[in-house]
């Protein structure tokens, strides 16, 4: 696919995005946070969900988080402009409250095509809701954390969400940096069939993603 091309639908599916009512959060948004940034980029960075700085601009990562995201960027070489920025859900849940599962369920067509579309080669996921979803384990965000992970073909590479670091400071974003480190470290490399060994990480089920 040319890179106009990509653009292009990229564009539409964000149109079609902008009056979804597939979910009970279109209710109580103001806009639809669809994503934002490169449509050829090597890195696609998944967060949770808009929170209320985003809802009103229609933006992802505007508020604090996205400033500390910015930062953490730049520290592993990389400008924002240089990457694309989506999350699970695009609206935002009421209250900054989690997403649901029936909510993550609905929007996530709207994440596979932006993974078809983009087919980045290396999908850093923020928090646990991203990686819960894209590599279908229980397994929470500091465990699964610090490694790189075989993915269709790509890498997926788990970190914390920003906010986390907000709240709990330098070790975390030292933790987030080195992650980021892997992950522009890894763009380079093939990515191989997932691990046997990484037994709590499941395969995706292939009817829902990169059919
Ligand atoms: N937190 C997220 O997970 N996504 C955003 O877009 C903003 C904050």
């Amino acid at each position: 696919m040319t890179s106009e091309d990509r653009a292009t639908r990229l564009r539409l599916l964000q149109t079609e995005a902008s009056t979804c009512t597939r979910c009970p959060l279109h209710e109580g948004r103001t806009t639809v946070v669809f994503g934002e940034g490169n449509p050829d980029a090597d890195l696609m960075i998944i967060g949770e969900g808009p929170g209320q700085r985003e809802d009103e601009q229609g933006r992802p990562f505007v508020g604090r988080s996205g400033q500390l995201l910015s930062t953490l960027l730049e520290r592993v070489g990389l400008d924002r402009s240089e990457v694309y920025i989506s999350n699970v859900v695009k609206c935002r849940p009421p209250g900054n409250r989690d997403p649901r599962p029936a909510e993550i369920d609905a929007c996530k067509g709207y994440l596979v095509e932006q993974l078809k579309l983009i087919d980045p080669a290396a999908v850093v996921t923020l928090g646990n809701f991203s990686t819960k979803l894209l590599l279908k384990t229980e397994v929470g965000i500091t465990r699964m954390r610090g490694q790189a992970y075989p993915w269709w073909g790509r890498h997926v590479v788990p970190t914390f969400h920003p906010a986390a670091a907000l709240r709990s400071g330098a070790r975390v974003v030292e933790e987030m940096v080195s992650d980021l480190q892997l992950a522009v470290q890894v763009i380079e490399q093939p990515a191989s069939p997932a691990p046997v060994e990484v037994a709590e990480v499941r395969e995706p089920e292939q009817i829902e993603l990169f059919t």
